[in-house]
C-alpha cells in the first residue's frame, strides 16, 4: 500500500469524506476511530464507495497507550506519510456543560498524536480547526490575519489551544510541517448517498436538523433569532460542501510534502455568506420540499455573521470550493432519504 495517511475520526463526517478523496488521489487512508460520535455503518458506506476494505483501527486517541499500540500495528504494515487529525468532540452547547470532557478529549488526543508523530518520525500533520477561532470578527470576509479572539465556548478554546500546541511543537526543533485548516460550515454528503453526516440523537447543527424536519422526523426547525443586524435578521454563515472540504485536505498534504518545517493556517470556505432563511429557501428550491420552520429565540453564543476570505488557500494550496449551496443541500437531502430507507 503506498502513500498511507492516518485519518483520525475516519468514521466521522468529514473524516469519511476525506478518506474518499484521499483514495481517489493516490493515497491510502488508514482510519482510526472509537465510534464515540460515529458508527461502523460509515465504514460499510466507505467500503462500497472505495471498492476495498480500508485499514481501520478502533482506538481512542485520548488513550495514549492504546494509540501507541495502534500506531505500532499500523507501522508494522508499512510506511506512513502523515496524519490528518479530525477526531474531536464538536458540540458547542455540550462543551459549556461538560468542559472537562472537551479538554480531556480534544486536547489530549492532539498532544498524543504529536507524541506519536515524533516517536514514529512522521512530519506531516493536517489539523481540523474551525472558523470559531475568530469569534465574531471585526471584518468579514475574515482572513487568516484576523486576531484570535477569546473563545466563546470550551469547544472553541480546544481548537485555539490545539492550534497553539501545534505551533509550539513546530517551533520546538522537531521538523514538523503542519496545516491548520479552519473550516467554516461543512454541509452536504457524498453524491452516492453512501456516507454523510450522522448526528447521533438531537442534531445541533442547522442542516441535519433541517433535513430531519423536512423529512417529518422532527418538530419544525427553529430559526434561532431574526433580530440580528443582517439584511433578513438571521445569522450569516459560509456553508461549504463537505466534498470540497475533503479535497482541500489532499491539497494541504500535497503542499506540505514540499515545505520546510512550518505551521500555516488556512481558511476553508466558499467566500459566500448565507443567512438561515436563505438556506431554507435554497433547500426548497433545490429539492422542491418545504421546510416547516418557525422563528425562535437567539441561541446563546452565536456570532451574527461570518464568512471566509479563502484567497490564501487558493493562492498557496491551489484549492477553491466548486460546488454550490443548492448542490450541497440536495446531497444532504438525498443522504437523509437514504437514511430513511
Ligand atoms: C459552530 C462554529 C463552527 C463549529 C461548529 C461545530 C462558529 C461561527 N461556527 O457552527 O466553527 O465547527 O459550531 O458544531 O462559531 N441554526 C438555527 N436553527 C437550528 C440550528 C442552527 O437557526 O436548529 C442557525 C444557527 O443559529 C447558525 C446557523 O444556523 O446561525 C448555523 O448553525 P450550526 O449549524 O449550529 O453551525 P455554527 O454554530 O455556525
Amino acid at each position: 500500500m503506498k502513500n498511507r495517511v492516518i485519518v483520525t475520526g475516519g468514521a466521522g463526517y468529514i473524516g469519511s469524506h476525506t478518506a474518499v478523496e484521499l483514495a481517489q488521489s493516490g493515497y491510502t487512508p488508514v482510519l482510526l476511530d472509537n465510534f464515540s460520535n460515529s458508527t461502523p455503518a460509515a465504514l460499510d458506506g466507505l467500503r462500497e464507495i472505495l471498492g476495498f476494505e480500508p485499514e481501520f483501527e478502533q482506538v481512542d486517541c485520548a488513550d495514549k497507550s492504546a494509540l501507541f499500540a495502534a500506531m505500532e500495528h499500523i507501522a508494522s504494515r508499512g510506511t506512513v506519510e502523515g496524519i490528518i487529525h479530525f477526531a474531536a468532540f464538536k458540540a458547542v452547547g455540550e462543551s459549556t456543560q461538560e468542559p472537562l470532557k472537551y479538554y480531556a478529549n480534544n486536547v489530549a488526543s492532539t498532544v498524543h498524536l504529536l507524541e506519536a508523530a515524533a516517536h514514529f518520525n512522521l512530519t506531516e500533520f493536517v489539523f481540523s480547526s474551525s472558523c470559531t477561532v475568530y469569534g465574531q470578527p471585526e471584518h468579514i470576509p475574515v482572513d487568516e490575519e484576523a486576531p484570535i479572539r477569546r473563545a466563546e465556548s470550551p469547544y472553541g478554546y480546544t481548537k485555539q489551544a490545539c492550534e497553539r500546541i501545534l505551533a509550539d511543537f513546530c517551533a520546538s526543533g522537531y521538523p514538523m510541517k503542519a496545516a491548520l485548516l479552519r473550516y467554516f460550515n461543512p454541509i452536504g454528503a457524498h453524491p452516492s448517498s453512501k456516507i454523510g453526516e450522522l448526528p447521533l440523537g438531537h442534531p445541533n447543527n442547522l442542516i441535519p436538523y433541517l433535513t430531519q424536519a423536512a423529512a417529518g422526523l422532527r418538530d419544525p426547525l427553529t430559526v434561532f433569532g431574526n433580530d440580528y443586524p443582517t439584511p433578513d435578521g438571521t445569522c450569516i454563515r459560509d456553508y461549504i460542501h463537505v466534498m470540497d472540504l475533503a479535497r482541500a485536505h489532499v491539497a494541504a498534504l500535497q503542499w506540505l510534502k514540499n515545505q520546510p518545517p512550518t505551521c500555516e493556517p488556512f481558511n476553508l470556505g466558499t467566500g459566500q455568506g448565507n443567512s438561515v432563511l436563505e438556506v431554507i429557501q435554497a433547500f426548497e428550491r433545490a429539492t422542491g420540499v418545504a421546510v416547516p420552520h418557525a422563528i425562535g429565540a437567539r441561541r446563546p453564543g452565536d456570532v451574527t455573521a461570518i464568512f471566509a476570505d479563502a484567497t490564501k488557500a487558493q493562492n498557496v494550496l491551489g484549492w477553491t470550493s466548486e460546488k454550490t449551496l443548492e448542490e450541497a443541500l440536495l446531497d444532504a437531502w438525498n443522504w437523509q432519504q437514504a437514511l430513511n430507507n
